[in-house]
């Protein structure tokens, strides 16, 4: 039997990971039809959900950064085994928006918990599952904050400080998963037009399933 394909698309915040999947969801639906599955973290099942509103919610302010990375490598557990690798066994193309690289990046890099220790509680998580293909938005920090601030008007204050500190250590830090593991990972320019990224996105999928068809 066939086995599945698995894509994911990463990239910091405010890299447009939402428009390049609206540009580029209608061809990959078209070509794929039936055979292609999306799904996002965190989330994706309902537990994972769940512990997305507990995660990603105001509710929490005092979280600590190890229940946090817990918490996103416990949704993507059960996100795991439900979703994901039911549809791989079936043969199907799996892509998803985030995965481990993003705990790796945000958690790892950007909270400082390290590369190794988020790394080793997600392989504990996903029993070692790796993407094929990889797609990384990649674009400077800067930009990046001025697209996320694009629709505030106040000035610039202590804590839009720390996001950028936080933003070029999540970037950097996929940068390095990208330089490390070249075949699996292929990095985008975001600067680019919205159009022009899906074009490419499109591309290096194709390219990456030839050798899979
Ligand atoms: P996402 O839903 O992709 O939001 P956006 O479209 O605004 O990027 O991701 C939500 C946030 O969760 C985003 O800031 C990245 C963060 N995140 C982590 O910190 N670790 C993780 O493992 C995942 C999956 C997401």
């Amino acid at each position: 039997m066939k086995k599945g394909f698995f894509i994911t698309i990463e990239g910091p915040d405010g890299a447009g990971k939402t428009s390049l999947l609206d540009n580029l969801m209608p061809a990959l639906r078209d070509i794929f039809g039936d055979n292609l599955i999306e799904t996002r973290e965190p989330g994706g099942v309902k537990i994972s959900e769940a512990i997305r509103k507990i995660v990603l919610g105001l509710k929490y302010p005092e979280m600590n950064r190890r229940t946090e990375a817990l918490l996103f490598a416990a949704a993507r557990a059960q996100h795991m085994v439900e979703k994901i690798e039911p549809a791989l066994a079936d043969g199907k193309i799996v892509l998803s928006d985030r995965f481990v690289d993003s705990s790796i990046a945000y958690q790892g890099g950007g909270r400082e918990l390290g590369i190794e220790a988020v790394g080793e509680i997600n392989n504990f998580a996903t029993n070692g599952l790796q993407p094929n293909l990889t797609l990384l938005l990649d674009l400077p920090s800067e930009v990046g904050i001025a697209r996320i601030m694009k629709h505030r008007s106040d000035e610039v204050n202590r804590l839009d400080k720390d996001r950028l500190v936080f933003h070029k250590k999540v970037r950097q830090t996929y940068l390095q998963l990208a330089k490390d593991q070249p075949n699996r990972i292929k990095v985008l320019d975001a600067t680019q037009s919205p159009e022009k990224i899906a074009i490419n996105a499109l591309q290096l999928i194709q390219e990456s399933l030839k050798g899979w068809i």
